[in-house]
């Protein structure tokens, strides 16, 4: 396989080549999507939630992260790996930011982080980059934010929040970010900002016309059930198949037709 680097992805928005990107959190399951060949897998605090059942993404820890991206890079020969730099490891002071994204690139062996914001963690952005760490951007719904928000709804609606948006995804280009994931925010919009910037826009509820498209995996596969935004394809419906094949087994155990001759020694 030919490595996809960060150059790739802005290469392919150039030629107009869709990226694809589906978090994963464990060695097994990232196997899986790296061999199904997708672009981009991201190592998102959204584990703080699928993989740990918290409400939000603030509790995970970056110990945590760290030890989810290590066991996604021990998985990986094709696709770029992105890491979430956990809520409270970046947002008090630059030094810090790059204190955590050295610790996430050293001892996970990811390629590179992402961290929710625009302006106001513009300092952080520029010391992880001068230390030659790529970082992705995150605009539109952030949430970590969310106990500022108090929702999950759709953002950018009203002009001035959509004037900033564009002006953030600017200023996260001209800093040398070498992606940025834009989340829950009208179409129209998001076609807008893939428009005004060359690097690529990755959009989770953002419409079609962004550079790429990224969901949850265990969304996307069907594994949860109590999450149903409008913007989410489910390709399989696991959580059914998963639950009748493990009620199977718990019946054939009970009624002793597991194990049978053949699965003995
Ligand atoms: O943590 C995550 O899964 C994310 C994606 C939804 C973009 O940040
Ligand atoms: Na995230």
């Amino acid at each position: 396989y030919k490595r996809v680097t960060v150059k790739t992805l802005v290469d392919m928005k150039a030629n107009g080549e869709k990226i694809s990107m589906l978090t994963a959190y464990d060695y097994t399951m990232a196997k899986i999507v790296d061999g199904a060949g997708i672009d981009v897998i991201l190592v998102g605090d959204s584990a703080s939630n699928v993989m740990a059942g918290h409400e939000t993404t603030l509790p995970i820890t970056l110990d945590q992260m760290i030890y989810h991206a290590s066991s996604v890079v021990r998985a990986i020969y094709r696709a770029l790996i992105v890491v979430d730099l956990p809520f409270g490891s970046y947002q008090s002071d630059p030094k810090e930011a790059l204190r955590s994204a050295i610790r996430i690139m050293k001892e996970s062996g990811a390629h590179s982080v992402k961290l929710e914001g625009g302006k106001e963690i513009k300092e952080s952005i520029k010391r992880i980059l001068n230390a030659g760490i790529p970082v992705m951007g995150h605009l539109g719904l952030t949430p970590q934010s969310i106990y500022k928000f108090g929702t999950y709804t759709v953002r950018a609606k009203e002009e001035e929040e959509a004037h900033r948006l564009i002006s953030d995804a600017k200023m996260l280009e001209r800093l040398g970010c070498f992606a940025i994931v834009l989340e829950k925010i009208p179409a129209k919009l998001a076609k807008q900002v893939a428009e005004s910037v060359r690097i690529p826009i990755i959009g989770i509820g953002a419409g079609p016309d962004v550079d790429g498209q990224v969901l949850v995996l265990h969304d996307m596969l069907g594994m949860t059930h109590e999450f149903n935004p409008r913007f989410l394809r489910r390709y399989l419906n696991l959580f059914d198949d998963m639950t009748n094949a493990i009620a199977q087994y718990v019946d054939d155990v009970k009624t002793r037709d597991f194990p049978n001759k053949s699965e003995q020694y």
